[in-house]
């Protein structure tokens, strides 16, 4: 058994921890799956820096996130309402279906980015795949992103 107060994960290191991760029969399905049908997809699609940067992504917002597409301009610094949820999938290049799902779902005005936002890690299923919430999401958008979101696919889109 290692100690009771792990250090936590490195901000870079994606996927979380093992010991973070849910085998997957214990896993339950994400309480906002049947949203993800009525998300609007922001246009193109790139290559993301999440996990090694293997996978091309896409990304998917709500009604509340709509300021997302304005963080294609640089410099723009939208502030996304309370309820805002973005889901961003990850591809193997050249695949259809996504091999892993990140989402965040803005919950707070107020405080740092981890506590204004809950972050998530799905897997193919729509099922949470960590124990906790995921370490070093929040510090990476927090420090590097206005809102703690970066933005949508660039113009240049990998087509
Ligand atoms: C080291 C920095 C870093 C860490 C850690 C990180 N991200 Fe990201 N994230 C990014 C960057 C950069 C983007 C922009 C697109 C890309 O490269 O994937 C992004 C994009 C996103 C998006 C699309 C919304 C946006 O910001 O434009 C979601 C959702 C997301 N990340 C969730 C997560 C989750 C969940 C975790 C933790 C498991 C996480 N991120 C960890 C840097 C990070």
């Amino acid at each position: 058994m290692g100690p009771a107060t792990a250090a936590p994960a490195p901000a870079d290191e994606h996927p979380p921890a093992a010991a973070l991760l849910l085998p997957a029969d214990k896993r339950a399905r994400w309480e906002h799956a049947d949203s993800l049908a009525a998300l609007e997809e922001a246009p193109g699609r790139d290559r993301s820096e999440h996990l090694g940067g293997r996978f091309e992504r896409s990304v998917h917002y709500n009604q509340a996130a709509r300021g997302y597409l304005a963080l294609r301009d640089r410099g723009a610094r939208p502030t996304l309402a309370v309820g805002a949820l973005v889901v961003q999938h990850h591809y193997a290049v050249g695949a259809a279906s996504p091999s892993v799902t990140f989402a965040m779902l803005k919950v707070a005005d107020a405080g740092p980015a981890a506590e204004r936002w809950q972050f998530f890690v799905l897997d193919t299923e729509l099922r949470v795949t960590t124990v906790a919430a995921p370490a070093g999401c929040g510090s990476c958008h927090g420090a590097w992103a206005p809102d703690a979101v970066f933005g949508p696919p660039a113009a240049a889109t990998l087509q």
